[in-house]
Order: C-alpha cells, then structure tokens, then sequence
C-alpha cells in the first residue's frame, strides 16, 4: 500500500515538473476601458489599472500578459486628441527601453510600462497609439500599434495593424510580420483584431516555423452567423494547429468583446465573454508546441477532449448585442427538423468546384419548440468587411434563424434555441485550391465556441477535402460550419461568385453526384 501511494505521489511530482517545464504561464486581460469624455483622462485611468492587472499577473507568476487593442484610450479616440493619447515607439532594433530614456522621447504612459515590466520582470505586450514622422514629407501619422515590453522593459517588437477597420485617423503598417522570442524559449507572432481575417499577417506570419503561439490583442465587433470573437479565436487555433492568447476590448452594448487562451490541437484552456462591462484578468499555463503541425493533411480535435472545457465564464450573456450578417446573397435553405429524420443535402456553386455536403441527425425533444429553425447556408463571393475593404468567402454551415425567414438567419434574441438537439452533424466540402484558409466555425448561444467537434483537412494536388463532425451531442447551437477566407477574391468587386445549387441526397443523386465529383 505504501509503496502504491508512494508510487502516486511520486507519479504526480513528475507529472507536474513535466508540466512546469514543458509549460509557461500567460495571462490575457479582456478590459473594458474607462471611457469618460475627456481621451487623456481615460488613459491615466486605464493605464493604472493595466499596472495593477500586471503587478497581479506577476504576484501569480506570469510571464507574459497581453492587453486587448485600444484597451488604454477606449476605441473612440477624435483625431484631436491623438496627439497626447500617442506616443513614438522605438525601432526594436534599437533596444531601446523607454523606462530608462532620459531624453523625455516617450510619452509618460510608454515610460511607466517599461518600468512596470521591468520591475516585475514580466513580457507585456500593449496595444497603443503610435505617433511616427512620415519619411516622406515629415508630417506626423498614427499608426495602431502592438509593443512587446521584454523582462527588463525594453521594447522588443512593433507591429503596425495592417487591417485597419474603419479606423481613418490611421495609417496602415507596411506589408511586414512582426515575431520575437522569449527566455522561456517560445516565439511568438503578432497581430491585431481583423488582421486574423487576412493572408497578410495572420497566415503569413505562420511561414515563420518557429512561431508556435500568438499573441493577439483585439476589439472586435461579434456578429452572427460566422464572425463570434471566441469562435473565430478558437476556429484559427485549431485550424492553424497554434496555440493562442487573445485578450478583447470589453464593450457588450456595441458589441465588442471575447478573450480567451486556445491551443492548437482545439482545446480550449479559458473563454471569456460578458454580457455587461467588465474586466477580467485570465492566467493560464500553456503548454509548449515543440513544432506546429502540417495542418494541410492533419484532423484536429478529438472525442477524448474533456467536455466541459478548462474554464469558460460567460456572465449575462443574455445582455450581448451581436451584429447580424447580410446573408442575402448567401444561397439557404431550410431543412425540416420536426420529424427527426436525418438531413442530407449537398449544396454546389454553379461551377461546382466547391460544394458543401451535410448529414445532420437531430432530436426533438419538446413538441411546443424549436423556438429557432435552422438552414444550411452557402456563399461564393466577395462581401464587405469594413468601409474599404471586401474579402472572398467560400463558406458554408448549419445556421440558426429566428423565423422561417432568411433575413433572420444570424439573429440571436433573448432565449436560447431550446428544444432540439443535434446528435450528430457531420460537414464535408470541396474546395479548389487557389489562395485559401479554412476556419472551422462554431458558436453556442453563450457566444462561446465548441470543442466537441473533429476537423480534418485534406490536400490534393487541386483541391482541399474537409470534413468536419461533431464528437457530442450540441445544443443551444447557432452556427456549426467552415469559414473559408479565399485571398486571391479580396479587394473584388462585391457580390455572388457562382451561384448555387442544391442536391437532396436521394440515391439516384448520391450515385451521380459522386460519380461527378468525387471520382476523378
Ligand atoms: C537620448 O538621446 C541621445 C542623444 O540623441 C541618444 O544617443 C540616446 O540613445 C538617447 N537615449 C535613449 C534611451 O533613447
Ligand atoms: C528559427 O529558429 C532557428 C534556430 O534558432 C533559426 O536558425 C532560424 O533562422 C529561425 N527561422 C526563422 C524563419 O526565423
Ligand atoms: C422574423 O424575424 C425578423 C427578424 O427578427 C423579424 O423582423 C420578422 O418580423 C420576423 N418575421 C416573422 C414572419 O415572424
Ligand atoms: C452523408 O451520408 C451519405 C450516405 O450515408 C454518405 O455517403 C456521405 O459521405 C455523408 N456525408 C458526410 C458529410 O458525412
Ligand atoms: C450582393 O451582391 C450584389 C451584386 O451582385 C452587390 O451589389 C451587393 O452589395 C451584395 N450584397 C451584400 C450584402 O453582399
């Protein structure tokens, strides 16, 4: 007995020096910023509390902490006021550390991170307004800017926001990606809020082998049915098989908000998301990637995954207003839950070179509900992002919709779909393969993503196979599909690509279906 016993403890004791060495501890903050009116009082404000979270973080060991983007200055900053809300920031080629300039450089703020960071010996990394003299005719432009503080306050990378979103007091960064390393032998990229939608930084910056982790301060708008910031964050850790920690601006009657650490494989270590203001500091130890995966021939997510995950707090989620996508272009159709029987139906575009197919068993369990009905969407096209900037989609999911109608696809109202669960949902696409990513999506009516689900990714010489099925039973679901960001449609003019077509899986159509498509 004793030597069982001995046997445990002595199993745990390595275990957990495992663990501590095969893990670092990082903490994101989802902030909501004090937003008075006066811009430069709200940054002495916030900047206090930032030094608060990150004394806290380092009193819990961490060793580097990631504030959300506008976090010290609130999003609404009038161009007025940029001038003492910003400050320069250093070439990290220069190792400067603002905490020991006496040149007086740096704004005040710049200065007293440094000296935090280096006093608590932690990373930091900090989203600011960036004050830079343009090359060409010396005048001052401002740039969103993510710094990484090192452990003795030097700043050690800057990254430009590329994507900017309706942000028009801003200048763009140029076309490069920003990494660094870390004494505790992570390498990390990063970037800013909608970049993750883009080729350039988000997927370029992984060229890098080395990065294994992001770090990723956002403000980002949730809007239904593909764009939740928790399902977005977990959906480009899984399918990029890289671990990361994104820390949200916190802002539910606009709808900004979500946090969350995310690791490659689709675990999920914390998600945050809250119905009214608040700031919530999240400490996680991360394990160590020794490599990314290959995600081009890889599945992802497992049913062995733990179900509840790690840590997911979702306080008045009643309360968060999402945005709703303009899905009228999107090809829809309903599909008939009330008798469970299983759906089968294949979804084309015209051209049939990409087609979504769908087998969805389902149970209903109340004879009064559904309270939501559900369609299958699919979209080839161009779609606005932001005042300047459109983005080819391939897409495709299971939605929810508020009626019957499709102009309620993508709402979320007050009570959560109740009334039918989905036993099992499985989804598998075609898409040539010019210039894209695909993002698996999913997102419960907490507005948090699913773990219980496999992904897989196979590429051909043309073309790339997923699948993606669940490994659970879900409810209260909104959306269960693939994003599918095509770069080379970016910037195109807005609108359908090649419209669709429907198949409903009768044999006669299964045969010549996959006689059409799968084997040749
Ligand atoms: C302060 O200015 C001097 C002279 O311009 C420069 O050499 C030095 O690097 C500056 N120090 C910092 C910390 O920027
Ligand atoms: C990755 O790390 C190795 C070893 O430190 C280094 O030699 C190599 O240049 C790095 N690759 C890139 C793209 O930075
Ligand atoms: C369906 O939902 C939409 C959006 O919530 C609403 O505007 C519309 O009136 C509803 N239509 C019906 C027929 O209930
Ligand atoms: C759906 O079911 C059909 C018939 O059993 C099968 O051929 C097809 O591969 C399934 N599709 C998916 C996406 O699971
Ligand atoms: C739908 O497509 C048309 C062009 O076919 C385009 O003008 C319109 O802006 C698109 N609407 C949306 C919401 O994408």
């Amino acid at each position: 007995m004793r030597r069982v016993i001995f046997l445990f403890v002595f199993t745990l004791f390595f275990q957990s020096a495992i663990l501590i060495r095969d893990s670092y501890k990082a903490a994101v903050l989802e902030h909501s910023p004090k937003d008075a009116r006066n811009v430069h009082i709200n940054v002495v404000t916030n900047l206090r509390l930032y030094l608060e979270y990150l004394e806290q973080a380092a009193f819990q060991d961490v060793e580097i902490i990631v504030f959300p983007e506008d976090g010290l200055t609130g999003s609404k900053v009038p161009a007025s006021d940029l001038p003492h809300t910003s400050t320069e920031v250093p070439d990290p080629m220069d190792r400067v550390t603002p905490c020991l300039d006496r040149n007086g450089s740096y704004a005040s703020f710049l200065v007293e991170l440094s000296c935090a960071s280096k006093r608590h010996q932690i990373y930091a990394v900090v989203n600011l307004i960036e004050s830079a003299r343009s090359k060409v005719d010396s005048y001052t432009v401002y740039h969103k800017t993510n710094i990484v503080l090192d452990r003795s306050g030097t700043i050690i990378a800057r990254y430009r926001k590329i994507n900017l979103h309706n942000e028009e007091n801003y200048v763009a960064g140029l076309n490069t990606v920003s990494t660094f390393s870390t004494d505790f032998g992570v390498t990390f990229g990063t970037f800013a809020s909608y970049d993750i939608l883009h080729k350039n930084p988000a997927f370029d910056v992984l060229n890098n082998e080395n990065v294994t982790d992001i770090v990723y301060p956002s403000a980002w708008y949730g809007e239904l049915p593909f764009y939740a910031a928790n399902s977005i964050q977990h959906g480009f850790a899984k399918s990029q098989s890289v671990n990361i920690l994104a820390a949200g601006l916190n802002d539910p009657v606009t709808g900004n908000g979500g946090s969350g650490i995310y690791l490659a494989d689709g675990r999920l270590l914390s998600t945050y998301v809250s119905g009214e203001k608040a700031s919530k500091l999240i400490i996680n130890n991360v394990p160590k990637l020794k490599l990314r995966y290959d995600v081009s021939n890889i599945c992802q997510g497992s049913s062995t995954f733990p179900i509840q995950p790690m840590n997911v707090e979702v306080p008045d989620i009643k309360l968060f207003r999402t945005l709703t996508t303009d899905l009228s272009n999107y090809t829809l159709e309903s599909i008939d839950l009330s008798t469970n029987q299983d759906v089968s139906k294949i979804i084309c575009n015209k051209n049939e070179d990409f087609c979504c197919s769908f087998n969805i068993t389902s149970n209903r369990y109340s004879p009064i509900w559904p309270n939501y009905f559900y369609k299958l969407v699919l979209y080839d096209g161009v779609s606005k992002v932001s005042s300047d900037k459109s983005i080819g989609l391939r897409n495709c999911a299971l939605v929810a919709c508020a009626n019957d109608t499709d102009e309620s696809c993508g709402e979320r109202n007050n009570i959560p779909p109740t009334g039918i669960n989905f036993i099992d949902i499985s989804i598998s696409a075609t898409f040539t393969k010019p210039d894209l990513n695909l993002i698996p999506i999913t997102t419960t009516y907490d507005l948090i993503p699913s773990t219980q689900y496999v992904f897989c990714q196979k590429a051909k010489s043309h073309k790339v196979d997923v699948t993606m099925h669940t490994t659970q039973e879900h409810d209260a679901l909104l959306t269960f599909g693939i994003l599918g960001r095509v770069f080379s449609y970016d910037d195109k003019p807005q609108g359908v690509y090649n419209s669709a077509v429907v198949y409903n899986l009768h044999l006669f159509t299964i045969i010549s279906f996959c006689f059409a498509h799968f084997f040749y």
